[in-house]
């Protein structure tokens, strides 16, 4: 498929839900970040072909949906493991020995920080806080919440996880491989 039919078909997924995301807000422009996460939902991520989309059904310019794409870590730029696991190594979660936990999962599942498993399940980043410093060690995989994590846990977690069958490699939109997350 190419770039230009993808968007056509993006444009006609999108229309409709993103135009009733406008109706919530005051400016087409406070609808940008919705109308991302929408995109994500239903994509799993967010590149250009999908910031022309966007910025087209919400007559705004591209540059404005970019922008905020870019600047939150809650949007994914490029395809990424069916579970993206979030580990905290800020000061808290460091202290409770999260370097240590960050070294344990790359050695488990063979990836470094930004890097996707090879079975297309897991992508491992480093993030600075997720909120939850009173039970530190913490991560997140997807939406949910993991805490007071050690390295018995984190096995645990993965190993539950890895039951799970492996995805085919996804392309991303502008038809590049998955890699590291931006
Ligand atoms: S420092 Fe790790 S959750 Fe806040």
């Amino acid at each position: 498929m190419t770039i230009e039919t993808s968007k056509q078909n993006m444009l006609k997924d999108l229309t409709e839900p993103i135009a009733e995301i406008c109706k919530r807000y005051p400016t087409r422009r406070s609808a940008i970040m919705p109308a991302l996460y929408l995109a994500q939902e239903k994509y799993g991520f967010i590149d250009q072909p999908m910031y022309q989309v966007i910025s087209k059904i919400l007559d705004v310019p591209e540059i404005w949906v970019y922008e905020l794409a870019s600047f939150y870590t809650l949007y994914q730029r490029k395809a990424i493991g069916k579970y993206h696991l979030q580990l905290c190594t800020n000061v808290p979660c460091m202290l409770r020995d999260a370097y240590d936990l960050v070294e344990h999962v790359q050695t488990k599942l063979g990836i470094k920080p930004g890097e996707t498993s090879k079975n297309g399940l897991f992508t491992l980043t480093t993030v600075e806080c997720i909120g939850s410093c009173d039970v530190a060690p913490a991560m997140m995989i997807n939406q949910t919440y993991y805490t007071k994590l050690s390295k018995q846990k984190i096995d645990q977690i993965l190993d539950q996880l890895s039951e799970t069958k492996a995805l085919p490699q996804k392309e991303t939109l502008s038809g590049k491989k998955p890699g590291a997350v931006s």
